[in-house]
Order: C-alpha cells, then structure tokens, then sequence
C-alpha cells in the first residue's frame, strides 16, 4: 500500500520523508491555499519544491474547468517533473481530458469522486488514480469506505490498472480499513500516518524496559 501525504505544507511533507514511508504528495487548492501560495509562478514554484523533497508521484490540480483550459493547465504542470501527476476533477471536460492526457502518457488523478460510478467512467478515460473522498462521505451520513470496496471491487473484475487513492482519510481507523479493503494508496494529513506510530502498551512496555535496563545497569 502507497501512504501519500495530502498537504502543501513543506515542513509536514519534508517530516513524512524523513520516516521513511512516504510514497507521494496530494495537493489540492484550499491546501495551497492554507499555506498561502498565490499567483501562477508562486503554485508552479511551490510544485517544483514539492518535487524536490519527494521521490514520487506528486498530484498537482487544475483550476480550469473547460476541456482546452484543463489540457493548457495540465500539460504546463506536467512539464514541471516527471513525477507529476494533473488533478482532474470529476466532470464531463475532465472526463475528455483524462482520456487525452492518457494517450499522451501524462499521469492523472481524477478527484471528487463520489460514485463507483464516476470511478468507473475514469478509469475507462485512462485515469492512473481515482480519488475517492471517504470522509466527506462519511460528513454527509453516507460510508466513504463503502465505496472504496465497490470500486476496488470492480476495478478487480475488469483488471483495470487504475489505482484507488483513498482521499479525505481522517484518522487512523479509516486508514487501517481502506488497506484491509485494498485500497492502493490512502492520501491524508502527517497527523494519521504519525497517529499509526501509538499504542499506550507500546509507551507503558517501552518505560519499563528502560527502567529495568537502568536497575540492572546502575
Ligand atoms: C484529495 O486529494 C483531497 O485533497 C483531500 O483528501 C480532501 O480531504 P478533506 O476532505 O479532508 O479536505
């Protein structure tokens, strides 16, 4: 399973790849957003300094929401690195441009999935990942992890490659559960890959190894 850290935020993502376990980055705007970057030249900046600190795929979103503006935008951030991946949102023109991105070899991640259905139309198109958003599915009254089994299970069926990127992952027992579901990648804040670190017996065993250690060697 790929963990991605789902952030803009330098210092989170420079920590994520100092553990050690960090396979990529997921951004979206409201994260460039909260870290403040505005203006084109500052987003592509900030994309190539993500890039620089991760050795993996790095999903950059578009704004645009026509197809030609999609495809502009796209292939300008696809120019940046290699590692790359344009953010497509899930409607009609980026459905086409998903398709079209595709054929050209650039790699996509189509995003605000909230249907097997629209997984299923993104991974015909040529998506690389489909983002499923658990836990705004989950904030509506709907089950988010649901929907990551429908998808895995039909990509399964058909043996399509494109991987299921389990978005808006909360905590750490959605994470937990989209891995025993078989999610390929789960994307969320540093504060869950971190929280798998916890257990109180871990803390309360470990001080007591210490302390018998410290008796014996007194
Ligand atoms: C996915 O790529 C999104 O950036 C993200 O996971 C959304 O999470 P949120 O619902 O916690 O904002």
């Amino acid at each position: 399973m790929k963990f991605f850290i789902d952030t803009a935020n330098l210092k989170d993502i420079q920590e994520a790849v100092e553990l050690g376990v960090l396979d990529g980055v997921t951004t979206n705007p409201s994260l460039m957003a909260k870290e403040g970057i505005r203006g084109t030249d500052a987003v592509m900046s900030h994309y190539k300094q993500i890039c620089e600190i991760v050795d993996g795929d790095v999903s950059a979103e578009v704004i645009a929401t026509d197809y030609d503006g999609i495809i502009r935008e796209g292939e300008a951030l696809a120019e940046l690195h290699p590692n790359i991946v344009v953010k497509v949102p899930m409607i009609r023109d980026g459905v086409k441009a998903i398709k079209y991105f595709s054929e050209k070899g650039i790699k996509t991640n189509c995003t605000l999935i909230f249907t097997a259905g629209q997984a299923l139309l993104a991974a015909k198109a040529g998506a690389t990942y489909v983002s499923p958003f658990v836990g705004r599915l989950d904030d509506i009254g709907a089950d988010g992890l649901q929907l990551i089994q429908q998808i895995v299970d039909i990509f399964s069926n058909y043996g399509y490659p494109t991987q299921v990127l389990a978005a808006s992952v909360r905590h750490v027992p959605h994470l937990i559960q989209c891995a025993e579901l078989g999610a390929d990648v789960v994307t969320c804040p540093l504060n869950v890959i971190t929280g798998l670190l916890n257990h109180p017996l871990t803390e309360k065993g470990l001080a007591t190894f210490l302390a018998d250690h410290a008796k014996v060697n007194a």
